[in-house]
């Protein structure tokens, strides 16, 4: 591991907050055991991690496939993190490992194309607003000095979880090699209903409608936030001075973006994801 600063480290070209994982750690992964059963949550960091996290969990309660852990961390590890790791062989099926990890980290046994990954991604702009705010609020994070200040080390990938633009075109151009869904956070604000269908169904579970609007009203902003077990403020109050459920809208970057923010963004993702036709919804 490199140190860069006080708050960040690097491994093969990927930067993360400092004292959460080691090389050791991370070169393990390959080798893991992945299980048919397993269910991977993949995200660029703020990208509606946690939401997804509730949408998968709730849906497997309700087929009746749970173990009971005390929250949605606990029943939802990180794979990548060392901080408080149990034996994850030891884990009962299935197993649900959420990450911020790029395709070479992941494990090899994913290319079976058995266990399952979905990945969320976030407009950049609204992801942006959201790190920026959650760096003043997470202990682990570097506070930015100001928001220019960060918008920079976005853009540039100066930050825990790398450059988001590296992170989508990884994940898209391996898209072949794994069992994957790709979904958006802006979808599922415009219609959790089908994404949670979807989602569903990618699992392979068969729930009737009526459990599916259950999923979907535990899943809502209103409701996550007031359920303990899903909306992290059982994170020690030392580690986390705000919350993980700020806003969760689309179109929060307008608040803070100038038009030249905007521009840059914009120009930015025409010339490193151009060629790949995402749409995005900005607003
Ligand atoms: P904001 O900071 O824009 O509010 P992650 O879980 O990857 O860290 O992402 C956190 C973001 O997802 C936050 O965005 C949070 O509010 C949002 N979020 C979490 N649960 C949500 C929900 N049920 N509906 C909409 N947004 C949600």
């Amino acid at each position: 591991m490199e140190h860069i600063n006080s708050y960040m480290c690097r491994y093969k070209n990927y930067n993360f907050a400092v004292s959460l994982t080691t090389a050791e750690h991370l070169d393990s992964l390959q080798s893991f055991e992945v299980r048919d059963s397993d269910i991977y949550l993949v995200t660029y960091p703020k990208s509606g991690t946690i939401w997804t996290q509730q949408i998968i969990i709730c849906i497997c309660e309700l087929d009746g496939v749970l173990n009971e852990y005390p929250n949605n961390l606990e029943q939802m590890p990180w794979l990548e993190y060392t901080e408080g790791r149990a034996d994850y062989s030891l884990r009962p099926s299935p197993r649900f490992f959420a990450t911020h990890l790029t395709p070479p980290f992941m494990p090899r046994g994913l290319m079976d194309k058995k266990a399952k990954i979905i990945y969320v991604t976030r407009n950049p702009k609204d992801n942006l607003v959201s790190y920026y705010h959650f760096s003043s609020a997470f202990s682990g994070l570097q506070t930015p000095k100001s928001f220019d200040c960060f918008f920079e080390d976005y853009l540039a990938g100066n930050i825990p979880g790398s450059s988001w633009f590296d992170h989508i075109r990884e994940w898209h151009s391996k898209k072949d090699e794994y069992n994957i869904l790709f979904l958006t956070y802006e979808d599922m604000i415009l219609d959790l209903k089908s994404a949670v269908t979807k989602i569903c169904s990618f699992l392979g579970k068969k729930l009737s409608e009526a459990a599916i609007d259950q999923v979907v009203e535990k899943s809502t902003f209103k409701t996550m936030k007031k359920d303990f077990k899903a909306n992290y403020e059982f994170l020690p109050k030392e580690k986390l001075k705000g919350n993980f459920m700020r806003k969760g809208q689309i179109g929060d970057w307008k608040n803070i973006f100038s038009a030249a923010h905007s521009e840059r963004v914009d120009k930015l993702l025409q010339e490193k994801l151009g060629d790949l036709s995402l749409k995005f919804i900005w607003e």
